[in-house]
C-alpha cells in the first residue's frame, strides 16, 4: 500500500486511494462524520424523546419536537443506525438500540457527556491535526490561542461538560480498577486532579476504614458535595497542583493526569507529590501504558488525542515512567493492569 501522507504542494494530504478505501473497515472512513453527528445536539436530544415508547417515533414527529428539518433529521438518524445507534424499525421510524441508550443521562454506563464533549471542541482541534504533526505543537492552542484548561476556565459551559465526560470515563473504569487494585494498606488516599470526585468517593465507600481528599481545580470542585455517607471520612480541596497538593496522603492518585502534561510540567507536579507524600506512602498513576508491537490498543489513539489536545501530554511506555519518575525522586515498583485499558503505575519514593 502507498503511503497515506504525502507531501503535497500546499502541504501534506491524504491520498485515499481505492486499495485504501478496500481495505479500510466500513466505519472508519466516517468516523469523524459518525463522532459529529453522534454529538450533534438534535442526536444527544434524541434519545429521550425516541424512548417515549416502544414503536419509537417517526423523522417528522422527532423534528417536530427538537426543531430540525425532518428530512435532514431522518438523514441522520439513517446514517446513524446504519452504524448501529438507532435503528429504523418502520420506514422513517426510529427506536433505540443499546449503543444509542448510551447518549442518555439517565443510565448506567452513559457516554452522553462523552459525545458531547468529541463533537466540540475537541472536533475542531482534531481538523488541525495536521498542525501537531508537522511542527510537535498543540492543535488546540493553534485552533484556539490558548491551553485547553484556561479555555475551559473561561468557557464554563464546555467545561461542566469535559467534566461530566471525564465522570462518564471514570464511571466504565472504576469497577475494573477496584476488582485489581487493592487499596487496603492505605490510610489517606488523595485524588489529585481528581474532577468531579467519582473515583476517589467509589474507593471510599469500598474501604470504610479510608479517609480521602479530593483536590483538583477551584471551579472543578466547587459544585462537589460531601455525600451523607462519606462525612468526616472525605475533603475537597481546590488549588493549583503547579503550585502544590495537599500534604499528608499515604498514596496520592493521579488518573489521567499525567497524560495531558510534558515531562518537565510532569516533573514539577511530582515534585509537589513526593514532598506531599507521607513516609512508605505510593503514588498511583492510572494511564494506558503503551507496549510495543502493532497490538490493537486504544492508549495508541488516546496518545494521539493528547498530541492534539495539550501541550507536551503523551501515553507513556514502561520505560518512559520509568525514567521520569526517577527525575522525580520516586521509583517505579509495578505495573497492575486492570480489565479496562488502564493500568496501575505504582511507585514510592526511591
Ligand atoms: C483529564 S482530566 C482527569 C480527571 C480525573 N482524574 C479523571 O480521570 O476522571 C484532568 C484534570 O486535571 C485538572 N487540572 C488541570 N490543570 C490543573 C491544575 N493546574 N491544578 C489542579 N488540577 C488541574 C482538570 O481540572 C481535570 O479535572
Amino acid at each position: 500500500m502507498r503511503a497515506l501522507l504525502q507531501p503535497s504542494a500546499t502541504g501534506w494530504m491524504v491520498a485515499i486511494t481505492p486499495e485504501w478505501l478496500s481495505r479500510m473497515p466500513p466505519p472508519l472512513p466516517s468516523g469523524s462524520s459518525t463522532t459529529t453527528a453522534a454529538a450533534t445536539r438534535r442526536t444527544t436530544a434524541s434519545p429521550g424523546r425516541a424512548a417515549a415508547g416502544p414503536t419509537g417515533l417517526s423523522a417528522e414527529e422527532l423534528a417536530a419536537r427538537c426543531d430540525a428539518d425532518a428530512d435532514a433529521l431522518f438523514r441522520l438518524l439513517r446514517g446513524l443506525a446504519s452504524v448501529g445507534l438507532f435503528a429504523e424499525d418502520a420506514p422513517r421510524r426510529f427506536v433505540l438500540t443499546p449503543l444509542a441508550e448510551l447518549l442518555r443521562s439517565d443510565v448506567a454506563g452513559s457516554q452522553r457527556q462523552v459525545a458531547r464533549m468529541l463533537g466540540g471542541e475537541h472536533y475542531d482541534a482534531w481538523a488541525n491535526l495536521l498542525h501537531s504533526v508537522r511542527t510537535g505543537e498543540s492543535a488546540f492552542r493553534h485552533r484556539f490561542g490558548e491551553g485547553i484548561f484556561g479555555w475551559y476556565g473561561r468557557n464554563p459551559e464546555r467545561g461542566a461538560i469535559f467534566d461530566g465526560a471525564m465522570s462518564d470515563f471514570s464511571h466504565v473504569a472504576i469497577q475494573g480498577l477496584l476488582a485489581a487494585y487493592d487499596f487496603g494498606g492505605i490510610s489517606h488516599l488523595i485524588d489529585v486532579g481528581g474532577g468531579r470526585g467519582e473515583l476517589v468517593q467509589e474507593v471510599l465507600r469500598r474501604y470504610p476504614h479510608l479517609q480521602g481528599t479530593l483536590f483538583d481545580q477551584p471551579a472543578v470542585v466547587a459544585p462537589v458535595l460531601v455525600p451523607d455517607a462519606l462525612e468526616g471520612r472525605f475533603a475537597v480541596a481546590g488549588g493549583d497542583f503547579f503550585t502544590g497538593v495537599p500534604s499528608g496522603g499515604d498514596a496520592y492518585l493521579l488518573k489521567h493526569i499525567l497524560h495531558d502534561w510534558g515531562d518537565e510540567a510532569c516533573l514539577t507536579l511530582l515534585g509537589h507529590v513526593r514532598a506531599g507524600l507521607a513516609p512508605g506512602g505510593r503514588v498511583l498513576i492510572l494511564e494506558q501504558v503503551i507496549e510495543p508491537g502493532n497490538a490493537p490498543a486504544p492508549g495508541k489513539l488516546l496518545d494521539l488525542n493528547m498530541l492534539v489536545m495539550t501541550e507536551g501530554g503523551r501515553e507513556r511506555t514502561p520505560q518512559e515512567y520509568a525514567a521520569l519518575l526517577e527525575r522525580a525522586g520516586l521509583q517505579l515498583r509495578r505495573i497492575q493492569p486492570t480489565p479496562s485499558p488502564i493500568s496501575v503505575v505504582e511507585a514510592t519514593a526511591a
